[in-house]
């Protein structure tokens, strides 16, 4: 009997272990978005039922907000609750030939809904609506306002806008950016920005934890999820706020409330949960690892990848909010990663001097860049690289860029400005880590063929 019973309870602890790694694989994008929402609430108010530039026009070194930042786009973000009314999406027609990728994504970073400048130019009416909204309302405003309809399963909505720019006319990407327009569709007005702020800070705080715990922790790369307490009462936090985009979710919210419960009488439990954390982010970041395509040459890339795709793999879904949250979709752009050099498995470091031929040019119908940032290990891991001339990026609208007399193009990488030519030169820190990624936006149809160069020590 006593046996049985011994056997039975961990059992029902395994069980539970399993259930509790589920439930926050499940809920870790919904915690990305709710920090998303907070941060966009707080910094940048406008982003609130309408679009707005939500990040510096021209990041540098200093701009630690986003991992990876972009510097070849200007972007605009708009948070919309489909709760509150149908939203009215004006995209106004291309202008200046500016490549501009529009995506709406729901609060798991599934894309729903996106196009670029290039199939759709003229812009248009959209009419964005959730669960709150029939399909025949939808229809009836759609017809009226000359739209689309486009339906959404959850009530949150994110809309994210890149427009390229050339360094020089960042302003008028910016000022393209902001006649979108968002309007409302129902009568009524939206719930008051400040009030959804509390009501969220609440929720924060009856979970027990600080703002500070949610936003100031570091990035993801350098360890957001190492308190395990905070991530684990984060992910709940994520799965509470944001709308089930699939049956699955209800369980999960049950199994986190039962830990909950049982934690809120036994401390020890807590700290047996937490302390499966770590293991639980060593198989996300696994997956992270293993979702994109190699090439055997120290590079990998997100082609083949379910981004904004997801459907019920929830692993890869955790794993790419864990990595490149909100990434846009390979049809859109595809990125390409490398971190270690290839020969001999150590991170690059700014203390060599490297070269690499792209003999194909990265076939994009929209624009291509490759961007340096601080590499493995480094403490600013993920971050612009701080150099004298200021340049944390090589693209197709570099000026000067000189091209070998094949059509090739050479660069070079390094802390040192090469000799020459120096508008071939990305820099990196002296004596740290970096790491390369390659930005590929509306790539050709025989992208599948275009194999990135191996990153040659000198
Ligand atoms: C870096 O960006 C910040 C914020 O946009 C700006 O204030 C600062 O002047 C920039 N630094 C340099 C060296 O350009
Ligand atoms: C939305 O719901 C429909 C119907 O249940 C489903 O087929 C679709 O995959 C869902 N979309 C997303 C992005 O979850
Ligand atoms: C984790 O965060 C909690 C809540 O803020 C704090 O009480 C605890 O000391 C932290 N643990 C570690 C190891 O930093
Ligand atoms: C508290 O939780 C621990 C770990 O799960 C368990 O071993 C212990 O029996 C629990 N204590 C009580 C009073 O339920
Ligand atoms: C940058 O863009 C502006 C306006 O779009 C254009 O006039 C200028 O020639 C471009 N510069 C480069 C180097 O492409
Ligand atoms: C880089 O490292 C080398 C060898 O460890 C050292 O001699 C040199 O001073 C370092 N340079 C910088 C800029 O830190």
């Amino acid at each position: 009997m006593k046996i049985h019973a011994i056997f039975t309870f961990s059992f029902a602890a395994v069980a539970a272990q399993q259930s509790v790694s589920d439930a926050f694989i499940y809920s870790l994008p919904a915690a990305e978005f709710v920090k998303t929402k907070l941060r966009l609430l707080i910094k940048v108010p406008k982003t609130y039922n309408s679009f707005a530039v939500n990040q510096p026009l021209l990041p540098n070194e200093t701009f630690t907000a986003v991992v990876a930042p972009n510097v070849d786009t200007v972007y605009a973000a708009g948070l919309f609750d489909l709760r509150e009314s149908p939203r009215l999406i004006t995209v106004p027609p291309a202008k200046d030939s500016r490549y501009v990728v529009t995506d709406f994504i729901d609060p798991y970073g599934n894309s729903v809904f996106g196009f670029t400048t290039l199939e759709n130019p003229n812009g248009g009416n959209y009419v964005l609506y959730g669960p709150a909204t029939t399909d025949e309302e939808a229809n009836e405003y759609a017809q009226v306002k000359n739209a689309k309809a486009i339906k959404f399963n959850t009530s949150d909505v994110l809309g994210l806008v890149r427009a390229r720019h050339n360094s020089t006319d960042a302003q008028s990407a910016a000022d393209f950016l902001s006649s979108y327009k968002a309007e409302r569709l129902q009568f009524g007005i939206d719930e008051p920005r400040l009030l959804k702020l509390s009501t969220l800070l609440a929720q924060v705080a009856l979970q027990g934890l600080s703002l500070q715990d949610i936003l100031i922790t570091p990035s993801k790369y350098s360890g957001s999820l190492q308190n395990s307490t905070i991530a684990w009462k984060w992910a709940f936090l994520g799965l509470k706020n944001v709308e089930p985009d699939s049956p699955a979710s209800a369980q999960y919210v049950k199994t986190f409330e039962s830990v909950i419960d049982e934690a809120k009488a036994n401390s020890t439990f807590l700290t047996e949960i937490a302390r499966q954390v770590p293991s639980i982010v060593k198989t996300i970041q696994a997956a992270a690892l293993e979702t994109g395509k190699q090439y055997g040459n120290g590079w990998s890339d997100t082609s083949d990848s379910i981004i904004g795709n997801f459907g019920e793999n929830y692993l890869v879904r955790a794993a790419v909010a864990f990595s490149v949250y909100l990434a846009l979709p390979p049809t859109m752009a595809i990125y390409y990663q490398t971190v270690k050099d290839a020969t001999t498995g150590a991170p690059y470091s700014g203390s060599n001097e490297y070269q690499f031929t792209f003999k194909q040019l990265p076939p994009a119908n929209g624009f291509w860049s490759i961007t340096a940032y601080y590499g493995l290990g480094d403490p600013n891991y993920g971050f612009l690289i701080k150099n004298p001339i200021e340049r944390f990026s090589i693209g197709d609208r570099t000026a000067g860029l000189i091209y070998n007399p094949d059509g090739s193009l050479t660069i070079t990488v390094s802390a040192v400005q090469p000799a020459n030519p120096s508008a071939n030169w990305l820099p990196v820190g002296a004596n740290r880590t970096f790491e390369l990624f390659l930005r590929v936006y509306s790539p050709k149809p025989f992208i599948s063929s275009f194999v990135p160069p191996a990153v040659e020590q000198k």
